[in-house]
């Protein structure tokens, strides 16, 4: 089978494509025959070696050829025992690509059942591949943070893969959503439900603090702003951080730094996520397709910033 793979660290340029033996589902898996994989910035980092060294990786059993990608969409095309799906199924998934077999840019992928959902209704496998991994990661920031109906949510980077969800799971939570992104992203932002839009830059978080008013109760920081958003949050309120922030803080408030790794076999959280977009309260964005070949391009591209939408590799 072909996948997107790199044997060592660097530039774009190592990664190539290479055909690789099929993997087989054990038990309690299945395999999809993958038609979308999506580039996520955590492909740019693994290909980096920003995250984990090569030693780090080799104690977890993980050894080059390396394939990137976190989420996926295709069709089942076999399965181990103990399983309820059936060649055929149309499913996304999500898969941690630091493991031995691997991650998503494959034309074969094996994931645990419970990693797996149905595709959404009407959407294609490559809108469906952009769910997973990040629909899970506000998620999972959203229950660290625990708000209630009422409560404010900030967002930065509201109009990103992270923030967009981060718009509109809150909203539909009933949360108030103070989104601040690039001032050429209001209308999108504002499309996806927040009652307030900042501009992004300086005095930001001033603005953010007059609009709860006194600070929000929570913040997601899809941006990576870190301690640039403490003055933002109410005292005693709460930060969910996406790249390992976790202080030091101020004035009582919890930083909960986020990492979806704990969520990929929370089957019923996947799950509730692609009913949202059954009912058409969240938005899948693709932005462009490439061909595995052209992984380099895509990752050039996504790393350049200002891509809106997820780009996808189409096998
Ligand atoms: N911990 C986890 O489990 C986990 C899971 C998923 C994602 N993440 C992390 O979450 C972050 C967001 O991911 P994503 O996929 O949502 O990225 P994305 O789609 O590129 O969105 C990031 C958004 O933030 C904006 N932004 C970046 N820096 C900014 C700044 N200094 N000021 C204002 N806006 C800024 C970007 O605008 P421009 O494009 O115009 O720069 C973009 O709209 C990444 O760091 C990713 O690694 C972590």
């Amino acid at each position: 089978m072909r996948a997107v793979t790199f044997s060592r660290f660097g530039g774009p340029e190592v990664l190539e494509v290479a055909n690789l033996p099929e993997p087989k589902p054990g038990a309690g898996e299945v395999r999809i025959r993958a038609a979308a994989a999506t580039v996520n910035p955590t492909d740019v980092s693994f290909r980096t070696g920003r995250q984990l060294t090569e030693a780090q990786l080799a104690e977890m059993g993980v050894r080059p050829p390396y394939i990137p990608g976190m989420e996926l969409a295709g069709v089942v095309d076999a399965v181990g025992e103990g399983t309820d799906w059936r060649p055929g199924d149309q499913v996304l998934a999500i898969v941690n690509p630091r493991r031995p077999g691997g991650g998503a840019q494959a034309e074969l992928v094996v994931v645990p059942a419970a990693s797996v959902v149905r595709v959404p209704k009407g959407k294609s496998l490559e809108a469906a591949a952009t769910l997973p991994m990040n629909g899970l990661t506000v998620r999972l920031a959203l229950d660290k943070l625990a708000l209630k109906p009422g409560q404010t949510l900030g967002v930065t980077g509201a109009a990103g893969a992270v923030g967009g969800y981060a718009v509109e799971l809150g909203v539909s939570e009933g949360l108030r959503v103070i989104a601040v992104a690039r001032p050429q992203d209001e209308a999108v932002v504002k499309g996806f439900g927040a009652s307030t839009f900042v501009p992004s830059g300086e005095g930001a978080m001033r603005a953010v603090f007059a609009a709860a008013p006194g600070g929000v109760d929570g913040m997601i920081d899809a941006a990576v702003l870190d301690a640039a958003v403490l003055p933002a949050i109410r005292d005693g309120g709460k930060l969910a951080t996406v790249r390992g922030f976790a202080g030091p803080s101020e004035r009582g408030i919890t930083i909960e730094p986020v990492r979806v790794a704990s969520y990929l076999q929370n089957q019923d959280a996947l799950d509730r996520l692609r009913r949202l977009v059954d009912d058409g309260r969240l938005t899948l964005r693709v932005s462009e397709s490439f061909p595995p070949e052209r992984a380099a391009d895509a990752q050039r591209k996504l790393a350049a910033g200002g891509t809106r939408g997820r780009l996808v590799i189409v096998f």
